[in-house]
């Protein structure tokens, strides 16, 4: 499963690229909100630290395009900026066509705000490369949503679309886990959620068993 840092903050992209070779980035208009720049600043800035690699990194759209054509310019423009970049688009009738578009003319689109299996379909029918359902959101809400993941999965396989799935809007180490065996090609998630995921007390707990047997071990 692709790791993706969910993050406009050119530190914490930069941290998560040394130490743990992440494998891309995704970004939403609230992570460029707080990253506290312009939005093509930062989004230039990003692209500088993925330059000379293969590896995505999400921008999206502005949201207020409702219209699939100024949607498919915008992401145009923006897919001109840096070979890295994927362009996020809303699911909605506009936005499925301009999915469609934008995938026909060879631009890497990742399918945004996914709730649903038919959401999903219909974004992989358009060539999406990405479709990135939101875990986070739909339990926030009361919704279950571990087996979104599996469904998505079971439908792209069923019918042999291209498209991968990133979890997104992970929040706790548990979302990671169901997402990894439902089948998620990628997932995506703040610094603090992957952090804290590298953690357990178990883990605390052996390092001070073993820390207390090495020092207590004999010198030769
Ligand atoms: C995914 O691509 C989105 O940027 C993201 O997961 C949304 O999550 P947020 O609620 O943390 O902004």
């Amino acid at each position: 499963m692709k790791m993706f840092l969910d993050s406009a903050k050119t530190d914490e992209i930069r941290h998560a690229l040394d130490l743990w070779d992440v494998d891309g980035v995704t970004t939403n208009p609230r992570h460029v909100k707080e990253s506290g720049k312009p939005f093509r600043t930062v989004i230039k800035e990003i692209a500088g630290l993925f330059a000379g690699t293969d590896k995505p990194v999400s921008v999206e759209v502005d949201p207020h395009l409702t219209d699939w054509r100024k949607i498919v310019a915008q992401g145009l423009e923006l897919s001109r900026l840096s070979p890295n970049f994927v362009i996020k688009v809303s699911v909605s009738e506009q936005g499925f066509k301009a999915i469609r578009e934008l995938s026909r003319q060879g631009v890497r689109v990742n399918a945004t705000l996914i709730f649903s299996v038919p959401q999903a379909w219909q974004a992989a029918r358009a060539g999406a490369a990405f479709v990135s359902p939101f875990l986070g959101w739909k339990e926030q809400h009361g919704d279950a949503a571990s087996s979104l993941i599996s469904e998505v999965a079971a439908m792209l396989k069923n019918y042999g679309y291209r498209s991968e799935i990133i979890a997104a809007a992970i929040r706790n180490s548990r979302q990671i886990a169901d997402a990894a065996i439902a089948g998620a090609h990628c997932i995506t998630a703040g610094m603090a959620v992957y952090q804290d995921s590298f953690c357990n007390p178990y883990t605390t707990m052996g390092e001070q068993i073993f820390q207390k047997a090495w020092d207590a071990t004999p010198e030769a």
